[in-house]
């Protein structure tokens, strides 16, 4: 089977969650799946999520076998504009594989599944109880899953998860992701008239986009701390482990600025440096603002209205609901009273860490012995051992897995900064697919035995 065909076939079907018009792209992504997983003798079916059903596959499985959970997903972000080639068309450049999805998810898990076909081509009874679950909604927040693993919970279990949705250092350098931060997403809309006015009014009376700029400026000190009393409270330090890892890593500020396409550090001050705000504190991050006229020539008006699209990223030991709590005092004891303020909390999930005595010590735990396997086959496929990180990210269906199922997740990481998941021009590279095929079929066939 040739990876480069099999995800310029999954890459071209346009499965973007977050958008209605689309279902027709998710319905295609299933079907082509289903047919891949069947194929290879699973029994494959669609669970139903009133949203965009789960794909759902299972080989035969038999009674006293070992087993596990793959995970990934099959939706996208919305391609978006700036792309050189068309984002459903897999396109192939300097040993590099162009289009939306490439790397998240498609590629990723495309390694899980290439991994599944060269296994069971050659022996269909493969010795391993495999249950591969395909989502089509992680980029919206997996807002059925927990249901879902809840109704599920006996199908599903399996000695641990895992997971190819994360980012490594480089092709060379794979990462093994020990936590992912949690999320709390927000909208913020200030309202200071029933309509807009003539800006002619100017100097006399409130300005919603001043105010708002104002209530967003006071969210952060001026070393880039969250402003925001209560918002480190829960912060756990990092142990000396995890420090001991980051300074492996072969990390540099210039470095690392360019590989992301950014100018700057967020201050000149930092509290923490880049890879500590990265990987062990929360943040809280405008992602969009807006407000008032924004269209083509001149509209001289006072806006009625503003808004700003704001969200947290928590570290473990911090409690969703309590930040959003942090958030809504810090925005009504700031906000001008005479200015309609409303909230709206759309999304609430908290940080996943893979506790550090399952991945030193801990023999007992039944994870312990497949991260032992993954390591050596790391090693021997990318010719450096794993390194330990925590990521910046979030996946909250990971801490749902754990919560639901008590059940812990590998998390392999077969992106990079280089491949600007979420952005234009979204990639992968050519190698880190077919390595990230071969140490999934290694990875499996000593998992089995
Ligand atoms: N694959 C990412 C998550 C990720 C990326 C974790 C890099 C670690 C390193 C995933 O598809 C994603 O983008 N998740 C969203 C979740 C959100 C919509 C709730 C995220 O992190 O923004
Ligand atoms: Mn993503």
């Amino acid at each position: 089977m040739d990876i480069k065909q099999f995800l310029a076939d999954y890459v071209s079907f346009p499965s973007v969650s977050c958008n209605r018009t689309k279902v027709t792209g998710m319905e295609a992504t299933r079907k082509f799946l289903l047919e891949f997983l069947s194929q290879l003798g699973f029994q494959a079916r669609e669970v139903d999520t009133g949203l965009h059903n789960i794909v759902l596959a299972k080989n035969k499985h038999k009674k006293g076998q070992r087993s596990v959970l793959m995970y990934g997903h099959y939706d996208v972000q919305p391609e978006g504009d700036g792309w050189s080639s068309d984002p459903f068309t897999l396109t192939e450049k300097n040993g590099r594989l162009y289009g939306r999805g490439a790397s998240d998810n498609k590629g990723g898990n495309g390694t899980m599944l290439a991994a599944l076909y060269d296994i069971f081509t050659e022996n269909e009874k493969f010795p391993l109880n495999i249950t591969v679950i395909l989502e089509g909604e992680e980029e919206i927040g997996s807002p059925s899953m927990a249901t879902f693993l809840k109704e599920y919970r006996n199908e599903l279990q399996a000695d641990f998860a895992i997971v190819a949705d994360t980012w490594s250092i480089d092709d060379e350098n794979i990462v093994i992701t020990t936590g992912l931060r949690g999320i709390v997403v927000l909208e913020l809309k200030l309202k200071s008239a029933e309509h807009d006015i003539h800006s002619g009014y100017g100097g006399s009376i409130i300005n919603p986009i001043r105010e708002l700029t104002k209530l967003c400026t006071s969210f952060h000190d001026e070393r880039g701390k969250v402003n925001i009393p209560g918002f480190y409270d829960d912060v756990e330090v990092p142990s000396d482990f995890e420090l001991a890892q980051t300074r492996k890593l072969p990390f540099n500020d210039n470095k690392f600025l360019k590989s992301i396409g950014a100018k700057k550090l967020s201050t000149d001050k930092a509290a923490y440096s880049a890879i500590e705000s990265l990987r062990f504190y929360p943040t809280l991050e405008f992602n969009g603002i807006c407000g008032g006229y924004i269209g083509k020539g001149v509209k001289t008006i006072i806006p009625s209205e503003a808004f700003a699209k704001i969200t947290c990223r928590l570290v473990p030991n911090q409690d969703c609901e309590k930040i959003e709590n942090c958030i809504r005092e810090a925005v009504l004891t700031r906000v001008d009273k005479n200015l309609e303020a409303s909230l709206s909390f759309e999304k609430c999930s908290n940080a996943y860490n893979l506790p550090l005595n399952m991945i030193l010590s801990d023999q007992t735990s039944p994870i312990y012995r497949g991260l032992r396997i993954a390591e050596q086959e790391i090693e021997s496929v990318f010719g450096n051992k794993p390194l330990y990180l925590r990521d910046g990210g979030s996946i909250p269906l990971i801490r749902t897995v754990k919560d639901v199922l008590g059940m812990e997740s590998i998390l392999i990481g077969f992106s990079s900064a280089e491949d600007r998941i979420h952005a234009a021009d979204e990639s992968i590279s050519v190698r880190m697919l077919e390595r990230g095929r071969e140490f999934f079929r290694r990875f499996l066939t000593k998992l089995s035995q």
